[in-house]
């Protein structure tokens, strides 16, 4: 008896966690951009309404970004009946003012919270407001929730914490995607979905570097380059899928400490990866070429391709790689990854990407945007230090 009123309650959570409301969200990896990696702290109303608006004149809303999300410390405190409060120096007119704005723009609006007492940044965390603070956000109009794991408490469950915060968006009735921010240690790839979670991170934090773990200012470990993020990133294809995402972290291309070409490969590999694409650098003084990044239609179609499938690292020799993604229309994206500190040409065999040696195929480069024409077999090029040659392979 006692055994069939367990089966029933989790029979009757899971069906909650999968509510018709939050059914279908997230089909592609989002795309958007979070205040957090060049802006920390320092959010504010105007911060917000002039990225929402650089996202549509730069181009980044046509190629595809959608989702304009605040970041931590945008929250004070809660009032006497608990309601949480955003900084009234910060968002004069209120959150809602802000979600009005960026929706007015025909864009979607996000923000962040954490399933513990308190955010990372010390602000008040969801713990015990979850369906209070789920109404509020859906009253302000919130689409996007990233809801972080800092200040848990000793033994705290994680999978029950965000099937409980994702019960609680549903029964707000607002479709609103949850962003599973528990950095990977608890493996959320194994219950991210059941939860309800659309996406979650699998790693701890990204830096803006190419490569080696750094300790924090406060000497806690470590925040991650681009090759470390991928490394972990990459075994866990098997978990992503439509509605449901690995999330190596946010975007750090354009914020200064990496080379064009190093920007250009953490965004291939971002994309091969149907990895997220949550842009964190001032879109309203971007360069041409970090624009051109950002922006490119070709590579964003690998990350968005509809058939959902995490794209893996098929060959490695020391420096040298070469990634391949199937794509829904039976053709395949490549990344030709060169770790190593001098030009060396790498070549993607047909067998690699699961095709036949004696196949014809058509190739494309993404980034130079021009047909190479048709190869049999393989093809090889020339890879440049930290860069890539990223294309599609169709039959
Ligand atoms: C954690 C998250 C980051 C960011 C900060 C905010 O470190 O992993 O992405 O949200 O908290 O304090």
């Amino acid at each position: 008896m006692k055994r069939h009123f367990l089966f029933f309650l989790l029979l009757g959570s899971t069906a909650l966690a999968q509510s018709a409301v939050s059914k279908g969200l997230a089909l592609t990896p989002p795309m958007g951009w979070n205040t957090w990696n060049k802006f920390g702290c320092d959010v504010s109303d105007e911060l917000v309404r002039g990225m929402a608006d650089a996202m549509v004149k730069s181009g980044m809303k046509d190629a595809g970004y959608q989702y304009v999300v605040i970041d931590d410390c945008w929250q004070v405190s809660r009032d006497a009946q608990g309601n949480i409060v955003a900084d009234p120096q910060r968002f004069p007119s209120g959150i809602k003012a802000v979600a009005d704005y960026v929706h007015s723009l025909g864009l979607k609006f996000g923000i962040y919270s954490d399933a513990g007492t308190k955010t990372c940044a010390g602000r008040p965390g969801g713990l015990g407001h979850e369906y209070q603070d789920a109404l509020m956000y859906a009253s302000w109009g919130v689409d996007y929730l990233k809801y972080d794991w800092c200040n848990t408490l000793p033994g705290q469950d994680a999978r029950s914490s965000y099937a409980n915060i994702r019960q609680a968006l549903d029964a707000s009735g607002r479709p609103i995607v949850l962003s599973v921010c528990e950095w990977g240690g608890r493996q959320p790839w194994l219950w991210g979905k059941e939860a309800g979670g659309n996406l979650w991170r699998t790693t701890g934090d990204i830096q803006d570097h190419w490569a080696g773990r750094q300790k924090w200012p406060d000497g806690s470990c470590c925040s991650n380059g681009v090759l470390d993020i991928v490394d972990e990133n990459e075994p866990l294809q098997s978990y992503a899928g439509p509605g449901h995402w690995n999330d190596p972290d946010m975007l750090e291309v354009g914020n200064g400490g990496m080379t064009t070409t190093e920007y250009r490969s953490h965004f291939s590999l971002w994309a091969i990866m149907a990895a997220p694409l949550m842009a964190g650098n001032d879109l309203r003084s971007m360069t041409p070429e970090i624009r051109d990044i950002l922006t490119n239609k070709e590579v964003i179609a690998v990350d968005q391709d509809p058939l959902g499938r995490q794209g893996r690292r098929v060959w490695k020799d020391g420096d040298l790689e070469v990634w391949g993604k199937q794509m829904r229309d039976g053709s395949r994206a490549v990344v030709l990854l060169n770790r190593g500190a001098s030009t060396q040409p790498i070549t993607v065999a047909w067998e690699q990407i699961g095709y036949p040696g004696h196949l014809s195929a058509a190739v494309r480069d993404l980034w130079a945007h021009k047909d190479l024409g048709k190869f049999t077999g393989k093809f090889s090029a020339p890879v440049e230090s930290h860069g890539v040659v990223m294309m599609t392979v169709n039959p």
